[in-house]
C-alpha cells in the first residue's frame, strides 16, 4: 500500500528510519536542509543496514542502498510520496511549520507522521494542517534500526483506519508498533520510563543506593526479563492479590514529586550528562562508546534469541 516513503530530517533518527523502510523494499527519499547533511544521513543508514545484515536481522539485499535517494528540496522529495515521516529537530515551531508545508504539498490521503519523542501531535498538527485526519505520531525508539517498538499516537482528529493502515505497514518493516488511543504527554512507553527514572533518581537522592547500583539493579533484575516478560504478565503470573499487598507497602514510600529535585540540582550545576562529561556518572572515566556497543549487542542477541523461540 505504501511504496514511496519520504523521511524528512536525516539525523540520528531519520537515518535509522530510512534504513528500515529501504530494507522493507520501499523507495525512500531522505531529505534534509543541505545535500551534504542528507548524504551523511544516507551513510548512517548504510551503517544501520550493515549492522542488521551482519547479525542476521536482515536478509542480504544488494539493491537496498539504491532505494535510498537524497534530496535537499522538500517539494521534490515528497512528489511521489505515499507516506511521510518527519524527524526534524524537537522544536514545536519548526515542526508546526513543517506539517503546514507537508499538508499543502501532499494529496489529502497521504499520512504524515511525526517522530516526536516529547511533544503532543495535537500541538504540532491542530493549527498547522487542513487535513488532520492523516496526521499522527509514529515514535520510533533509538536506535531506530534495532528497537522494534513504534508508538503510533492518535489525536482527536486522527482517522483510526489510517492509523491502523500505518500500524500494519510498520509490521512489514520488522517493527512492533502499538496504537496509543489518546494524545497524552509521554505517549505510552515514556510514561513508564519516566516513572522508572523518577524513582531511580529518588533512590540516589535519599542515599538508598549509588547511581551505579541503581543501574545494576534495573539491568540485572527486572530489565533482563523485560524482552520476554511484560510488567502486566508479571502481575498475572505472581497473582494480583500478592502484587497488591506489595504495592500497599511500597507505593506510599516512592517519590511522588512532579519535579525531580535530584535531577534539577544536577542541571543547575550544569552536570547535563554525557555531553557535559558529568551527570550521575563521570564520563571522563566511563566509556559511552563501549556502553552503546554493549546495548546494541544485547538488543541484537535478544532479538535473535526471541526469533528462535
Ligand atoms: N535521539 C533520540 O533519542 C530520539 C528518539 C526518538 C525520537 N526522537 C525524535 O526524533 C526527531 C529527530 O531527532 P534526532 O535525534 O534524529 O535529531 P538530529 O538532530 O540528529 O536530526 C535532525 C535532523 O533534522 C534536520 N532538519 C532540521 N530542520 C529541518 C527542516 N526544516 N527540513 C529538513 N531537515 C531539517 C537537521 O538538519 C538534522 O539533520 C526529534 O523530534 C526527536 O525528539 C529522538
Amino acid at each position: 500500500m505504501f511504496e514511496n516513503v519520504t523521511v524528512v530530517g536525516a539525523g540520528m533518527m531519520g537515518s535509522g528510519i530510512a534504513s528500515m523502510a529501504a530494507l522493507a523494499g520501499k523507495q525512500v527519499v531522505l531529505v534534509d536542509c543541505s545535500i551534504e547533511q542528507t548524504q551523511r544521513g544516507k551513510e548512517k543508514a548504510a551503517v544501520c543496514i550493515r549492522e542488521l545484515q551482519e547479525n542476521g536481522l536482515a536478509s542480504p539485499d544488494s539493491g537496498v542502498m539504491d532505494r535510498i535517494t537524497c534530496s535537499e528540496n522538500l517539494e521534490e522529495a515528497v512528489k511521489h510520496a505515499d507516506l511521510v515521516i518527519e524527524a526534524i529537530f524537537e522544536n514545536l515551531q519548526l515542526k508546526q511549520e513543517m506539517f503546514g508545508k507537508l499538508d499543502r504539498l501532499l494529496p489529502a490521503q497521504v499520512p504524515i507522521l511525526s517522530n516526536t519523542s516529547g511533544m503532543r501531535i495535537t500541538d504540532i498538527a491542530a493549527k498547522a494542517v487542513c487535513h488532520p485526519e492523516r496526521t499522527m505520531t509514529a515514535h520510533f525508539w533509538l536506535p531506530a534500526h534495532l528497537v522494534p517498538l513504534v508508538e503510533i499516537v492518535l489525536w482527536e482528529k486522527t482517522d483510526r483506519e489510517i492509523a491502523v493502515a500505518v500500524r500494519d505497514e510498520l509490521k512489514n518493516w520488522d517493527k512492533q508498533p502499538v496504537l496509543v488511543n489518546r494524545d497524552l504527554p509521554g505517549q505510552l512507553a515514556n510514561r513508564i520510563l519516566q516513572a522508572i527514572i523518577r524513582e531511580a533518581a529518588n533512590i540516589v537522592e535519599i542515599g538508598l543506593a549509588s547511581a551505579e547500583d541503581v543501574d545494576i539493579a534495573v539491568k540485572a533484575g527486572m530489565g533482563i526479563r523485560f524482552p520476554a516478560w511484560g510488567p502486566l504478565e508479571h502481575v498475572d503470573a505472581v497473582g494480583l492479590d500478592l502484587c497488591l499487598s506489595v504495592q500497599e507497602n511500597v507505593l506510599p514510600g516512592l517519590s511522588s514529586e512532579a519535579n525531580n529535585p535530584a535531577m534539577q540540582r544536577l542541571v543547575e550545576q550544569e552536570k547535563l550528562g554525557y555531553k557535559a562529561k558529568r551527570g550521575f556518572y563521570n564520563w571522563e572515566e566511563k566509556d559511552m562508546d563501549a556502553l552503546v556497543k554493549t546495548r546494541n549487542d544485547f538488543i541484537i542477541a535478544a532479538r535473535r534469541q526471541l526469533k528462535k523461540i
